[in-house]
């Protein structure tokens, strides 16, 4: 306890004390300090009074020695403070100065401790009147939003990619920027890359590879550093729509335009919905295997994993969910991470109005179904009890990447729907249309939100009536949670329940379905089934050579556990090729269970890590206790 303190007040001197560089005293784990974020904004980001408002960058990417280097001018507001803090995190930092009437001036800047996840304070003097000044620096092997790929690891096997990931806090590892959802900038960019290659970024978009290497970029609407994002490679653009498109390698650019072709009528139906769509364009790129995360909705360009090039359009529900983000996130912004619910609930919902709208409401039935089953085994693995099922997060001092789970997305939803099964669809699309158009280009806390509803969509008694409160600020699944009835997955379930009494595969009439029944199919394929029937099963369904990557990853954590030995190539050619977290961790988790020594594991992870994105190795290196 009173070391505690002791290292609570160094902690305030340090903090005190603007001239960082000697302060190299490690703070690390020490939750005193972790939750003296003092007048922080943003209790993961440095950020104080002075704001950036644009950002000009001005950008190199050399891909021999795998860095980006170049300049940023920041436009401030320097709301009567005397000095800028941006956020960076093992950046290279040359040289700051401003412009003055004869030139250039260089300013004196200091950094703060290293505080563990967040990185460091770049601390510069802002001198009365100066409204611009600029920052030269490199990126280090250190940056973990930045993923490169050797011509190898692409598709065409020609060139090498390079792409970003900055949600959550990771935009910091390649800009010195003000990194937390609640402060805004636009931006514009001038980047060079090797001739041949084509650089896009979340803003506007060249369509076309220059022969000289060199793009230039816009993003006028104001956005927050997590949707920072830049992609390069050697890449192809195909338009889908008026206002749609698709980026990808040339290898799989068909089978992409194939797979997304219904992406304008999901923007007509999103913007039919909760009103017009305020980025302009609507584009995608589809990136190597390795990226880490299904879909990014960086604005006017989501990154998507191939891994939902399934040829039969059964898993475009991501690009719904991205599309929805750009009013549930990117307009309407939660103002911490702690609010991430609002972010990812909202666009969960308003995903599967999207499919609904575009397909009918048994398909958006089925999503919400297999949601259900995501929410049930996330609190079952957090434990009912545990803080981290709340939907208002205590992220304070911790990697904000660990309130990224299921609870925001389905809990979150499930109220939701809560609220719009009791007001009426019609009621509640007026309040969340109203809720964007009032709210965008802001942020919002959970308070706020809560607030909002009381006051323009139900009366305090209904909110009471909903345990409204116990949604948010309590744990597990409160027992109001909307009951949803799939007359699809009932003959789903009875088809398994047949064919496990009979082992006759013919009791499976499965012609219509689609891959979401698949998928409720796999997943509740007892544990006690026997080898002999899943080999029945895979020889008339061939689950293990799916092309359908969610119907492999479901079907490979049946096998892995059940030592169903004939797949066991398939499991490792698809965790060496496959970096999508989402899959990674509950079939490294399996293969835990029947080898609890680590064994298997490992021997797999040894030959893949160097192909996964810095935030999959992170949390295999914890899940394998690298
Ligand atoms: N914004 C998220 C991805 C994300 C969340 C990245 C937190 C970093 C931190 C994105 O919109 C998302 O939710 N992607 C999902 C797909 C979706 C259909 C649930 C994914 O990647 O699986
Ligand atoms: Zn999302």
């Amino acid at each position: 306890m009173k070391a505690g303190i002791f290292i609570l007040m160094a902690g305030l001197i340090f903090g005190a004390c603007q001239n960082g560089t000697e302060n190299d005293v490690s703070t690390k784990k020490d939750p005193t300090i972790m939750n003296n974020t003092g007048n922080r904004p943003d209790p993961h980001s440095f950020t104080q009074e002075a704001r950036v408002h644009h950002l000009g960058l001005n950008l190199k990417v050399d891909f021999e020695n795998k860095i980006i280097q170049g300049s940023a001018a920041y436009s401030v507001n320097s709301n009567g403070a005397d000095k800028l803090y941006l956020d960076i995190d093992e950046i290279q930092i040359d040289s700051i100065w401003m412009d003055v009437a004869e030139g250039t001036e260089d300013l004196e800047f200091s950094l703060s401790v290293k505080e563990e996840f967040l990185g460091q304070a770049l601390i510069i003097d802002l001198p009365k009147g100066v409204d611009k000044i600029y920052v030269a620096y490199q990126t280090t092997k250190g940056a973990k939003a930045l993923q490169w790929l050797d011509a190898q690891q692409t598709a065409g096997k020609q060139f090498p990619f390079l792409f970003t990931q900055s949600q959550a806090i990771l935009a910091r590892t390649w800009i010195p920027i003000q990194d937390g959802p609640g402060f805004r900038f636009s931006y514009s960019a001038i980047v060079e890359v090797p001739k041949g290659m084509m650089a896009l970024m979340s803003a506007s978009n060249p369509t076309e590879t220059y022969d000289n290497g060199l793009y230039h970029f816009e993003m006028k609407q104001p956005v927050p550093a997590y949707l920072m994002a830049m992609s390069v490679g050697k890449l192809e653009f195909r338009s889908l729509g008026e206002r749609t498109g698709i980026y990808a390698e040339a290898e799989l650019i068909d089978k992409a335009a194939y797979e997304f072709a219904e992406t304008e009528k999901m923007l007509e139906a999103a913007e039919k919905i909760y009103g017009p769509y305020s980025w302009d364009r609507y584009d995608m790129i589809v990136l190597p295997p390795s990226f880490p995360f299904g879909g990014m909705e960086n604005p006017r360009l989501t990154f998507v994993t191939p891994t939902i090039l399934a040829g039969d359009r059964s898993l475009t529900a991501l690009i719904a969910h991205e599309l929805a983000h750009s009013w549930s996130g990117n307009l309407v912004t939660n103002a911490t991470w702690n609010d991430f619910w609002l972010n990812e609930g909202f666009t969960v919902y308003f995903e599967r109005r999207i499919m609904e709208e575009i397909s009918d409401e048994s398909y958006a039935n089925m999503l919400a179904l297999l949601g259900h089953q995501d929410l049930e085994s996330e609190v079952h693995d957090l434990g009912a009890e545990s803080e981290d099922t709340h939907l208002k997060l205590h992220l304070e001092g911790r990697n904000p990447d660990d309130g990224m789970t299921d609870i925001a997305y389905e809990k979150g939803y499930f109220m939701l729907r809560l609220i719009e099964e009791h007001v009426g669809r019609e009621a509640f699309d007026s309040f969340l249309k109203a809720y964007f158009k009032d709210n965008s280009f802001k942020t919002m806390t959970t308070e706020s939100f809560l607030s909002l509803l009381k006051s323009k969509l139900i009366t305090d008694k209904t909110y009471e009536e909903l345990r409204i409160d116990e949604w948010v600020y309590g744990a597990g699944i409160p027992d109001n949670c909307p009951k949803v009835v799939s007359d699809k997955f009932e003959v789903v379930e009875m088809a398994l329940h047949n064919f496990a009494k009979s082992g006759d595969v013919k009791k499976i009439v499965s012609e219509e379905w689609t891959s979401h029944e698949w998928l409720h199919f796999i997943r509740h394929i007892h544990s006690d089934m026997t080898l002999d029937k899943m080999t029945i099963l895979d020889k008339e369904f061939n689950f293990t050579n799916s092309g359908n990557a969610e119907i492999q990853a479901a079907w490979f954590e049946h096998t892995i556990e059940k030592g169903y030995v004939a797949a066991d190539a398939a499991v490792e050619e698809f965790l060496i090729r496959v970096g999508r977290r989402k899959f990674l961790m509950p079939l490294y988790k399996s293969l835990l269970t029947v080898d609890p020594s680590g064994g298997k594991a490992n021997a797999i992870y040894d030959k893949a890590r160097a192909n996964y994105h810095a935030v999959s190795q992170e949390s295999l290196d914890d899940l394998l206790k690298k």
